[in-house]
């Protein structure tokens, strides 16, 4: 285990963001992220637990040290009649974890195809798409307490999913690293094929008969084709999440905008495309200069390359302004700043 100075943050964030880190780690087991939270030259000084760097907005340099989460590991817990239990290391790429079930046929990740980032990083915001979210497929996690060292196992109810929401975004923050994430997967696989554009893809593609494969292949032909590809484009995904809104708010606005979509979440709430508001704000496809708004989806800041943080934030902000102004929604980002 190294500590690096002065190292280079770009191959550590989708975004391909340059921006420093003061100090750098990578750890490989428990033990060695311990060592590194006693080590008293380091006590004292900010700590950045880094995963896949797939959801992070790089503004700055970082003055503190940032801790490259590399924990390792594919194991099956047990296996009843019914499911299988899988333990991944929180440093697994999230999606080698859901090929290796797929090719498996454990069932239940195959709408989760494709997402970048680690496993670790998955629960912090409960990773979702095409009708599935981590949650559903949730058993529990470890996570070291930074304060007293000892590794905790938070269960579904411990952990308060919600739509992109977990308490590792609120009352934990900063509080606990995530080691490890236990996986409950069906042997009989529920197939979900309803969201979006599944159903379509998979007769596109020919598929006569439902296989976990043949979902996952929808979703990746999916993604490919409406989001950038990290390696080629700098992106963090959906940079805003999608707003929830009253549904007297959502009625206004379907009397002005008739065609705004839409999907119920209880009597009084209507969640709303962000993608949808920001193109018909005029942001799709947008370019100043080496920075931009997705052209195939408006959710999506993307970098061509050698941009700066600092520019995209500014842009987020003026989607964020003219969204408001058009429809009096206040978009929240998803992406964390840092
Ligand atoms: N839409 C537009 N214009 C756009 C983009 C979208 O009109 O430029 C409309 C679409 O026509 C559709 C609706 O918005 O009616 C929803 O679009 P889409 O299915 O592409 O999904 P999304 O709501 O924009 C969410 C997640 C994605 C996830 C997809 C599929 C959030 C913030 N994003 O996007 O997650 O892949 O659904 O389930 O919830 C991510 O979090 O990084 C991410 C990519």
């Amino acid at each position: 285990m190294t500590i690096q100075q002065n190292i280079s943050l770009k191959p550590y964030n989708t975004f391909r963001l340059e921006a420093t880190a003061r100090f750098f780690v990578e750890i490989n087991s428990v033990e060695e992220l311990k060592s590194i939270l006693q080590n008293p030259d380091y006590q004292s000084i900010d700590k950045l637990f880094l995963g896949g760097g797939s959801n992070i907005l790089l503004t700055k340099n970082y003055e503190g040290l940032v801790v490259k989460i590399n924990l390792k590991g594919i194991h099956k817990v047990f296996e009843d009649n019914s499911h299988i239990h899988i333990q991944a290391g929180a440093g697994e790429v999230w999606h080698e974890l859901v090929m290796y079930c797929v090719e498996n046929q454990y069932a239940g990740m195959e709408n989760l195809s494709l997402i970048p980032g680690t496993v670790g990083a998955a629960p912090m915001q409960n990773i979702g798409a095409y009708g599935v979210e981590i949650k559903d497929i949730f058993e529990e996690l470890q996570a070291l307490n930074l304060e007293t060292l000892e590794i905790e196992t938070f269960k579904l109810s411990d952990c308060h999913f919600g739509y992109r929401e977990s308490v590792f975004k609120h009352q934990f923050k900063g509080k606990y690293v995530i080691t490890s994430v236990t996986f409950k997967l069906n042997k009989v696989p529920v197939y979900k094929v309803a969201y979006g554009d599944i159903q379509k893809t998979l007769e596109e593609m020919g598929v006569k008969s439902l296989s976990i494969k043949a979902v996952s292949d929808a979703v990746i032909s999916i993604r490919k084709s409406k989001l950038p590809d990290p390696a080629e484009i700098g992106n963090s995904g959906s940079f805003f999440k999608n707003p929830e809104i009253p549904k007297v708010q959502y009625e206004d606005l379907k009397a002005r905008f008739e065609n705004i979509p839409s999907y119920p979440i209880n009597e009084t709430t209507v969640k709303v495309p962000a993608g949808w508001l920001i193109e018909q704000a005029g942001w799709k496809g947008f370019r100043d200069g080496q920075i931009g708004v997705h052209a195939r989806q408006a959710l999506v800041l993307v970098n061509y390359g050698g941009g700066t943080g600092e520019q995209i934030k500014a842009l987020s902000a003026k989607v964020q302004a003219s969204v408001l102004e058009k429809f009096g929604i206040s978009l929240s980002a998803e992406v964390n700043f840092i």
